[in-house]
């Protein structure tokens, strides 16, 4: 069984590399396309590739539309699924999906919102975000969602570099039982905002009804009630689809820009032949749209295949219990559920036995896919004794839109090895360099890099910023896409993700800046300098922790600047960034060239070996740094 898996899998992925026109184009004969491409791939114009040059496509269409015109327009496209709001179910049949989203179309329209203009739609968990985004697909514009954990200047920094024409907002977002007004969020966004779009349409939420502003809010259910639907437009497959902004190594986020017929083709496959669904299948991803996953696996894959879709307005614990998650497969009947390792985490802390489970009936589920951040064995093997189902670790990020390692269920399912995503996915020919771009050998860590071009559905560029794009992907390994994580192949081909070779660190499964955060805490009147390390925490996998030195003459007490500094980054970068720990230390460790030496500070942390860096400038700092971090309770340090 398994090497008839693995003959499907090397055939396909041989197929991908050797062939990649003849792959790529077979498997895009299953959209409907308003016409055919000139070219599958086109590496002439730019090294890593334009998929289905001359191609027109209408994501829309294809996600909406043409299950409809199939015959499967009573089937059910999105459940609604939302603990918080006590109202648990709402379904939405494919034939009325299509309906809102056109007739939301129409509204856009008729704000003047037309192709290539960009929308911000800064939304909870709620049907009218899937609507907002389809109906951008269908007009052809360029959605960009922000993520509702994100405070203002955040937002503000996303406005000014999409410059939308209009926002999309709801009056509230509910993370358990605690009300997150928008309204106060977005108006402080705009204020901070050099460019400052004059139209918003507001989803009233009767948990808390908002006043309007006149001349410029509209309210979702007025001009829903006025607006003539409308049909899908007709787009190059090259052109975007949306932006969605990704931590870089600085406050300045990137904006990752996905095509439409690429796109399209690789999310529509990868529902088969990754997560092993169909249509008709029920398919959960328990992520948010704020983040790829949602963009990915709540809206586009499933819909592209005709898939039922769950859009889960809750959280693993605390909506109400442990047992929540078993909940929504057990009354839907997903057959595949999609989340991060961090939530399991999460269940097995409050329910190590999975006790819950026992009041459910799990027959229909299949598989759990687990990612955005390393699947820990030890929660593997949790998952998989409790649910009885394969559990899939797969790695990808916001700028591959899709995986770029993983256990193909639908190709049949190859032998796990814990800790590992598997093997690289067809197109991406991945291998470990090292710094001299050479190729290692099986074993040997380096940077994970693809060789170009990509494969469909990865990122054009970057919004308005093609250099940095250059630079932060392709420039330091000529040929190759950068993925900035560290890690290594071994003699089976299985890939292992170790670690980023950047600033970035993951927190629940969010992807933040550490640079971003120093930036926050630098700018504090008391603060000399800085640094933000990701510790490991057996919830979240990783926590920031900052390291404060003071100004010359400060004399207010330490722990009221702490105070401040927390309070900065959570006013700031916004509450998902969760820091929360902060310490005065009276000097930072550097190199001699005034390098801060935040790798060594994290091993100190972590409780792990390391060793004293030549570079030293004074032993003793990292005594006093090993002592900081007992006093937070972090590190009890072991030196070789
Ligand atoms: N709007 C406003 N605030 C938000 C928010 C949103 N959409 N999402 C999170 N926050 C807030 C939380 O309320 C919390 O605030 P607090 O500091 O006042 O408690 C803070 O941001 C941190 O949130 P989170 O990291 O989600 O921590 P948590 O303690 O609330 O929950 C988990 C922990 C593990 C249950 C939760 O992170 C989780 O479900 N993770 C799943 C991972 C996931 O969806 N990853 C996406 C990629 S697959
Ligand atoms: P994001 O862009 O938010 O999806 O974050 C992408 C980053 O998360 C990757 O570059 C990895 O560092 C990490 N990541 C995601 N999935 C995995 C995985 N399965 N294993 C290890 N790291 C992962």
């Amino acid at each position: 069984m398994a090497s008839e898996a693995l003959q499907r899998y090397q055939q396909a992925y041989n197929l991908s590399l050797s062939d990649p026109e003849s792959f790529w184009g077979n498997v895009a004969g299953e959209l409907t396309w308003e016409r055919p491409w000139d070219k599958v791939l086109d590496t002439g114009s730019t090294p890593h590739g334009r998929w289905f040059v001359g191609g027109e496509i209408n994501t829309c269409y294809n996600a909406l539309d043409r299950h409809v015109e199939a015959g499967r327009g009573e089937q059910t496209a999105l459940i609604y699924d939302s603990p918080v709001t006590g109202n648990r179910t709402v379904t939405f049949s494919y034939r009325e999906l299509r309906d809102l989203v056109a007739r939301f179309a129409g509204a856009l329209v008729e704000k003047g919102v037309g192709k290539g203009d960009r929308v911000i739609i800064y939304m909870p968990m709620i049907p009218e975000t899937v609507i907002a985004m389809l109906a951008c697909a269908r007009i052809g514009a360029v959605h960009s969602v922000v993520f509702g954990g994100f405070a203002a200047n955040e937002l503000a920094v996303r406005i000014d570099d999409a410059r939308p024409e209009l926002i999309v907002t709801a009056s509230c977002g509910i993370e358990v039982n605690r009300i997150i007004p928008y309204l106060p969020l977005l108006n402080e966004a705009i204020e901070l905002a050099e460019h400052r779009p004059d139209r918003v349409i507001i989803v009233q939420r009767e948990q808390h009804p908002v006043e309007l502003k006149p001349g410029r809010d509209s309210d979702w259910l007025e001009v829903m009630a006025a607006a003539t639907p409308t049909g899908c437009t007709p787009l190059q497959a090259t052109d975007p689809l949306y932006i969605l902004y990704t931590s870089g190594t600085t406050g300045v986020p990137k904006g990752v820009v996905r095509d439409n017929g690429g796109h399209a083709v690789a999310l529509n496959w990868s529902m088969q032949a990754i997560y092993g669904v169909d249509a008709g299948d029920v398919y959960w991803a328990a992520s948010d749209v704020g983040w790829v996953v949602g963009h990915s696996y709540i809206v586009y894959g499933p819909l592209l295949r005709g898939c039922t879709t769950v859009l889960y307005e809750g959280k693993p614990v605390g909506t109400p219990d442990a047992g929540a998650f078993w909940r929504v497969i057990a009354e839907h009947g997903v057959k595949a559920l999609f989340t991060a390792p961090t939530a399991f985490r999460a269940i097995k802390k409050e329910d190590p036995e999975a006790r819950l489970l026992e009041r459910y009936d799990l027959s229909r589920f299949e598989t759990l896919f687990l990612a955005g951040e390393r699947t820990d064995p030890d929660t593997l093997i949790w998952a998989q004794d409790k649910l009885g189902v394969p559990v899939i670790d797969h790695w990808w990020q916001t700028e591959t839109g899709w995986s770029i390692a993983a256990n193909h269920r639908g190709m049949g399912l190859l032998p796990v090895k814990p800790g590992s995503p598997t093997r690289p996915s067809p197109g991406w020919a991945l291998s470990a360099l090292d710094e001299q771009g050479q190729v290692l050998p099986p074993g040997r860590v380096g940077a994970l890099c693809a060789r170009l071009p990509m494969p469909p559905g990865s990122l054009l560029t970057l919004w308005n910023a093609e250099q940095r794009f250059v630079d932060s992907y392709l420039a330091e390994f000529p040929g190759y896409y950068k993925t900035a994580d560290a890690g290594y192949l071994d003699e089976d081909g299985y890939v292992f993700v170790m670690s980023r070779t950047d600033d970035i660190i993951n927190v629940a499964g969010h992807r933040l800046s550490t640079g971003g955060m120093e930036e926050v805490l630098a700018s504090h009147p008391d603060v000399a300098e800085c640094a933000v390390v990701g510790v490991a925490d057996s919830l979240k996998g990783q926590l920031p922790v900052g390291f404060l030195v003071l100004k010359a003459g400060v004399t207010r007490q330490a722990e009221d600047i702490v105070t401040d500094v927390v309070k900065l980054v959570r006013e700031r970068i916004g509450p998902v960034a969760a820091f929360k720990q902060a310490t005065v230390v009276p000097r930072l460790p550097k190199t001699r060239s005034g390098k801060i030496l935040r790798g060594t500070i994290q091993k100190i942390a972590d409780n792990q070996e390391y060793r004293m860096p030549a570079t030293i400038d004074d032993p003793q700092i990292l005594e006093e740094i090993t002592s900081a971090l007992r006093e937070l309770g972090l590190a009890d340090a072991r030196r070789d």
